[in-house]
């Protein structure tokens, strides 16, 4: 394997001494990009961007040929797991994503099983392809939902203002609802592990509608769930260690919790305070965010700004990766992200090695 010649990025998930905090952005490959939407043009659609190593290669080199990112991440979606396992994947025009045969009864609960990894091989060979052209520029990130976060999906048919049928099972039928959990719960893990076999340097299990559900729900239904999946992944390829970041949209009022599951580092929204976040669980895990995406339509100056209040909020040391607190705006202006990442790498500095 080639040598890494950029570890910034793995050193501050461990908090491991850095030179300078890393950025990455959730949803750096994508429409905000000219050049994804001709290659996304090129393909046909989003799914034959996903579905070809090939095109899954070349955009998720796209952003990190733009900017001085210190990761790369799999381009591929969260919901080609429940694909795989039968429910008929689809994307209507401006619409987002959608199922052609959600789960509404009992007997197609019933009947769900673990996903086949073998109908997933696209996207192992998609990790392999990429991390043979990144040769060793920064780490590359697997990733997957998180169970509930995929069974919402799984069971509204496709994104929703309210999620009422998943907490109308949630609460009526609870035991129906775990049925698919555990299915799902059995998909990730395998579903991950592979993707480190593969050759995924880290993973992210992004968990974007479980800060929707109460407290108590939380914990049974989402929280659980992804303690499994920190417990059954490998922790360490090629000897070395394979971080693992969750990241609950929504989650800062009980990131005690989640920072009791094992994982190494817990990703924020925009709307927790990240210094605050530090002192409540920074001794555990090290923390990935969190400035608001939307903040990106402001002028470079005022992003600056913010970049700023944020490096100082978190203060000195390791154990902090920068990225947004939520995906990129497909109307975002790209000049916007680059002075966003410069200014992380410039004045970030003066919070690592000798004062
Ligand atoms: O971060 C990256 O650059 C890696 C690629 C990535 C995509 N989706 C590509 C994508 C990742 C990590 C995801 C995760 C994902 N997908 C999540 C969790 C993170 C989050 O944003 O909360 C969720 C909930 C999904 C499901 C999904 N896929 C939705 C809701 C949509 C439509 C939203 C939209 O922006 O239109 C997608 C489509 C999708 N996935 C796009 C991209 C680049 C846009 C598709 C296009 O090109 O038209």
């Amino acid at each position: 394997m080639t040598q890494l010649k950029n570890d910034t990025f793995l050193r501050a998930l461990l908090k491991e001494p850095v030179e300078y905090t890393p950025i990455w952005m959730m949803r750096q490959a994508g429409r905000y990009l000219p050049e994804y939407r001709a290659t996304r043009a090129r393909a046909g659609s989003f799914m034959g961007l996903c579905t070809s190593p090939d095109y899954a290669t070349e955009v998720t080199l796209q952003p990190l040929d733009r900017f001085p990112l210190d990761a790369a991440i799999l381009f591929s979606d969260i919901l080609t797991v429940p694909d795989a396992m039968g429910l008929g994947l689809y994307f209507a025009e401006g619409e987002g994503p959608k199922f052609q045969r959600p789960l509404r009864d009992e007997a197609a609960i019933r009947a769900l099983a673990p996903a086949d990894m073998g109908k997933l091989r696209y996207v192992f060979d998609a990790v392999a392809s990429i991390r043979k052209a990144l040769d060793g520029r920064v780490p590359l990130i697997g990733f997957s939902g998180s169970p509930f976060t995929l069974a919402c999906y799984m069971v509204e048919g496709g994104g929703s203002d309210d999620f009422r049928h998943v907490k109308a099972m949630l609460y009526s039928r609870p035991e129906l609802l775990h049925h698919i959990l555990e299915a799902n719960t059995q998909s990730v893990i395998a579903y991950l592990n592979a993707q480190i076999d593969a050759g995924a340097q880290a993973v992210q299990i992004f968990d974007t509608w479980g800060g929707a559900l109460s407290h108590a729900a939380y914990r049974e239904f989402s929280l659980a769930y992804m303690q499994r999946i920190v417990a059954g992944l490998k922790r360490e390829a090629d000897g070395r260690k394979v971080p693992v970041i969750v990241f609950t949209k929504g989650g800062g009022q009980w990131l005690e919790d989640i920072a009791a599951i094992g994982a190494d580092c817990v990703g924020l929204d925009w709307t927790t305070d990240i210094g605050q976040a530090r002192a409540r669980v920074g001794a555990k895990v090290a923390l990935q965010g969190n400035f608001d995406p939307n903040a990106l339509f402001a002028e470079p100056a005022a992003i600056e700004r913010e970049v700023a209040r944020i490096l100082a909020s978190y203060g000195q040391g390791s154990g902090h990766v920068f990225n947004l607190g939520h995906g990129i705006s497909q109307f975002a202006d790209p000049a916007h992200a680059g002075a966003l990442v410069d200014a992380v790498h410039r004045l970030s500095r003066g919070y690592h090695g000798a004062a």
